[in-house]
C-alpha cells in the first residue's frame, strides 16, 4: 500500500533549520526559525532554568504520570502569570489550566475541543498566520477561514480585520495573537484591542487566543493586556500559552491550555472534556518543563534571576530591530524598513519578496522564511553590517 504515498517537501521553517547547519558559508546568517539567540548567535540555556534543573535533580523522588492536566503546581503558577496576580477571573475560578507539549499541543488540544465539543464552529485566522495554524486547526477536521492583517504596503490593516470580523457569522472562534504577533511582528494597541472586544461581543465570537511570546514584546504584563481584556469581559475564551520560548526551553515542549468559562461549574465541565481530548492525544504531558517552570515560579529568587534574563533578551531585541534600521541609512534604506524598528516580538514582516529571500540565501547564506519574515534575534552587531548590504543588494 505504500507504494502509493507521495513524498511532500518538509516543514518551511523548520527546514530551515536543516539548511542552515549544512551551508559551509563562514558569514551565514540564520534568521528562520522563532528561537532566540545571543551576541554569539547561541539559544542558551538560561540561569533561573539550569539552576531549577539541579534543584530539581536532588529533589526529585518520582517519575509516575502526572494526570491529563499536567502537574497543578504549573497550572499554579502559570495562570497568573497570565491573568495576573488577584485577577478576577481566578477569583472566581473561571479558568481551568492544562500542560501541554508546547503551545503547538494547547493548539491542537483546543482545536479537537472545539471540533468535538461546538460542532459546526468555524476557526478564524489572520492573513498571514503563523503556518502551522493552517495545519492544526484542519488536521482536527475544522474549516479555516482568514481575516486580513496587514495591506499590499506591509502595514496592519487594523480596518480591514475589524471590516472582516463584524462579518463572522455568529459563534464561530477567531484565532487572536495576543503580543508578537507571528510572523508579522504587528501588534495591535490597547485602544484597537478594546474595539476587538466590542466585536467579539456583537458577533458573540469566540476568541482563541495564541499567546506564545509572552514578555518578548513590551513586558510580561504588558503583554498579557489582550487575554487579560478578553478574559475579563467576556464569558469565555480558549487561550494557548508557552513556556517554551520565554523559558528558553524549547525543546522541553511546555505549553498550557487555559479555558475560560462563565462560572466556576462551567469550568470544571469544559475541563472534564478537556482531560478526554489530552488523553485521547498523548495520556499525560511530558513533565519536565512544567517543573522547571513551576520550580522558578514558586521560587521569588529564581523568578528574579528569570524575569532580569527575559528583560534582556527582549531589550536586546527591541535594540536590535533599531540597530537594524540605522545599518540601512547608508544606502538610504531605512525608511523603507523603518516599520521593523515598531514591530514587536522575535519576527518582522520585513516586506523582503520571495525572490529577494531566494537571492539572499543563494547569494549570502542568509535564511529566512519565504514570506519575508526574519528572525530578529537572528540580528547581531557583527552580522548587521553584512545584512545591510545584502539587503541594499536585493533592493537594487
Ligand atoms: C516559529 O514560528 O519559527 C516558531 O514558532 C517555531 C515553529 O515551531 O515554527
Amino acid at each position: 500500500m505504500f507504494e502509493q504515498i507521495e513524498r511532500v517537501p518538509g516543514d518551511a521553517i523548520l527546514g530551515l533549520i536543516e539548511a542552515f547547519k549544512k551551508d559551509t558559508n563562514p558569514q551565514k546568517v540564520d534568521l528562520g526559525v522563532g528561537v532566540y539567540r545571543d551576541a554569539q548567535g547561541n539559544t542558551p540555556v538560561m540561569r533561573a532554568v539550569k539552576e531549577a534543573e539541579a534543584l530539581l535533580l536532588n529533589n526529585e523522588t518520582t517519575k509516575t504520570y502526572i494526570g491529563s492536566h499536567g502537574a497543578p503546581a504549573y497550572g499554579d503558577v502559570v495562570l497568573p502569570m497570565v491573568f495576573g496576580q488577584g485577577s478576577p477571573v481566578l477569583e472566581a475560578g473561571r479558568a481551568s489550566a492544562t500542560q501541554s507539549p508546547g503551545g503547538t499541543g494547547a493548539l491542537r488540544l483546543a482545536a479537537d475541543f472545539i471540533a468535538t465539543q461546538l460542532p459546526g464552529k468555524d476557526v478564524w485566522v489572520s492573513d498571514p498566520t503563523w503556518p502551522n495554524h493552517l495545519g492544526i486547526f484542519p488536521a482536527a477536521g475544522l474549516t479555516l477561514h482568514k481575516y486580513p492583517y496587514v495591506d499590499a504596503d506591509n502595514r496592519l490593516d487594523f480596518d480591514g480585520m475589524l471590516g472582516a470580523l463584524k462579518q463572522i457569522p455568529e459563534g464561530d472562534v477567531v484565532l487572536l495573537h495576543a503580543c508578537c504577533h507571528n510572523p508579522t511582528g504587528f501588534d495591535l494597541s490597547q485602544d484597537q484591542w478594546k474595539q476587538v472586544l466590542e466585536v467579539l461581543k456583537e458577533r458573540k465570537l469566540l476568541p482563541l487566543v495564541d499567546f506564545a511570546y509572552q514578555g518578548f514584546g513590551e513586558g510580561l504584563d504588558e503583554d498579557a493586556f489582550a487575554p487579560r481584556l478578553l478574559a475579563e469581559n467576556l464569558d469565555e475564551v480558549i487561550i494557548t500559552s508557552s513556556c517554551s520560548k520565554n523559558f528558553g526551553i524549547y525543546c522541553e515542549r511546555t505549553g498550557c491550555l487555559i479555558m475560560v468559562a462563565r462560572n466556576a461549574e462551567q469550568m470544571e465541565n469544559v475541563r472534564s472534556q478537556v482531560a478526554i481530548v489530552a488523553r485521547e492525544n498523548y495520556s499525560n504531558p511530558p513533565a519536565h518543563g512544567g517543573a522547571i517552570v513551576s520550580e522558578i515560579l514558586h521560587s521569588d529568587e529564581l523568578t528574579a534571576i528569570w524575569r532580569e534574563e527575559l528583560t534582556e533578551m527582549r531589550d536586546r531585541i527591541n535594540t536590535l530591530r533599531r540597530d537594524f534600521v540605522e545599518a540601512l541609512k547608508p544606502y538610504g534604506l531605512d525608511e523603507k524598513y523603518a516599520h521593523v524598528a515598531e514591530q514587536r516580538g522575535m519576527f518582522s514582516y520585513t516586506g523582503l519578496t520571495p525572490e529577494q529571500v531566494d537571492r539572499l540565501r543563494d547569494e549570502f547564506s542568509i535564511y529566512m522564511v519565504r514570506s519575508g519574515r526574519a528572525n530578529v534575534a537572528g540580528f547581531s552587531h557583527e552580522n548587521l553590517p553584512y545584512l545591510a548590504k545584502a539587503i541594499a543588494a536585493v533592493n537594487d
